[in-house]
């Protein structure tokens, strides 16, 4: 899988969360955790890998994109905070859904595509292998640890 499709898999992903916690009475906590993680990890892979590669590629500002991240994540921090039983929780996913929806129309319709046109197949699966370093580092990061911990052979020894 390339790294847009994985990124609009993410989407979906985080969308389908938002669906489940609009509707859904049940393991609304254990929704809300997963919502929080898939949002994050999605923001920082797109802030650490995909915008960098995209403005190599492209000449594009990314200044409104960057700007819904930041709303995003305000929102979900605020979330996080007073919990799925916080007063303004519907509020709060209400408004969190309409930024994500804004957002997802604005990277699928624009950055997305006009990214890929100018990258090599190559270049988007590498950077795909990329993402998923990062979201295991994020999210896995005792499994990373020896790979991220690694400088050489005699760093340990001095
Ligand atoms: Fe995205
Ligand atoms: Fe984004």
């Amino acid at each position: 899988m390339n790294a847009t499709d994985l990124l609009v898999l993410q989407h979906q992903t985080i969308q389908r969360l938002i669906e489940r916690l609009a509707s859904d009475g049940a393991n609304r906590a254990g929704l809300l955790l997963e919502l929080i993680e898939e949002l994050l990890v999605h923001i920082a892979v797109e802030e650490e890998i995909f915008y960098p590669a995209s403005q190599r590629a492209i000449d594009v500002s990314l200044r409104v994109h960057r700007a819904q991240h930041r709303r995003a994540k305000d929102i979900i921090l605020h979330m996080a905070t007073f919990g799925v039983d916080g007063r303004d929780f519907t509020e709060k996913l209400a408004e969190l859904d309409e930024i994500v929806r804004e957002h997802v129309d604005l990277e699928e319709r624009g950055l997305l595509p006009e990214a890929a046109r100018e990258m090599s197949a190559p270049q988007l699966h590498g950077l795909a292998a990329r993402m998923h370093v990062l979201r295991a580092s994020l999210t896995h990061p005792e499994k990373c640890k020896v790979s991220l911990d690694t400088d050489g052979p005699g760093r340990h020894l001095s």
